[in-house]
């Protein structure tokens, strides 16, 4: 059993969670999860099939238990899905698991990111532009409460990898 404790990426769609937790898994050579992976796993299903069949709030439940049961593990890096922050116990549960590093991102540059992604149901209706601006606006307060915030608008992906490493040898002792 793992004792280590777990990285645990939290941000909007496109700030790079994926990108960045793949690095860290490598580099401090942790298990990488995509909280959505396991979702999809479970599901037998894709993310936009589930919201297209299920709809949101069976979505939420699904992600609410995907937080608890990985918030018991130990030495996982956890790419969190962008709507972790809704319920707040997701980012309790998940924050007593380990280190929490919000990453942020203006929403042009997300806009950039995920101009031809079509994976992501919530971006989907409607004006892509629009979706990203309001829905960020709507989640702003959320994702700035969390303490630990790197900018991947202005940093790459590395040296933000480099930086929540340097956090997270100071909490690991
Ligand atoms: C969502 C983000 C997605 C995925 C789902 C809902 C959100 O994850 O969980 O489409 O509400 O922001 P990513 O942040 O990995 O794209």
């Amino acid at each position: 059993m793992h004792t280590v404790p777990n990285i645990v990426l939290i941000g909007f769609m496109g700030t790079g969670k994926t990108t960045v937790g793949r690095l860290l898994s490598t580099r401090l050579s942790m298990t990488f999860t995509d909280m959505d992976d396991v979702i999809v796993q479970r599901a037998g299903k894709s993310i936009p099939e589930i919201f297209a069949q299920d709809g949101e709030p069976a979505f939420r439940a699904m992600e609410r238990q995907v937080a608890i049961d990985l918030s018991a593990l130990r030495g996982l890096v956890i790419a969190t899905g962008g709507g972790v922050v809704l319920n707040p116990d997701n980012v309790r549960d998940l924050g007593a698991s380990g280190l929490m590093v919000a990453l942020t991102a203006s929403a042009d540059v997300i806009l950039e990111r995920l101009r031809h992604d079509a994976g992501r149901p919530l971006l989907n209706n409607g004006d892509k532009a629009e979706r990203i601006r309001t829905l960020l606006a709507s989640r702003y307060a959320l994702y700035h409460a969390i303490p630990n915030r790197l900018d991947t608008d202005t940093l790459s992906c590395e040296t933000v990898a480099e930086k929540i490493t340097a956090l997270y040898d100071r909490i690991k002792g």
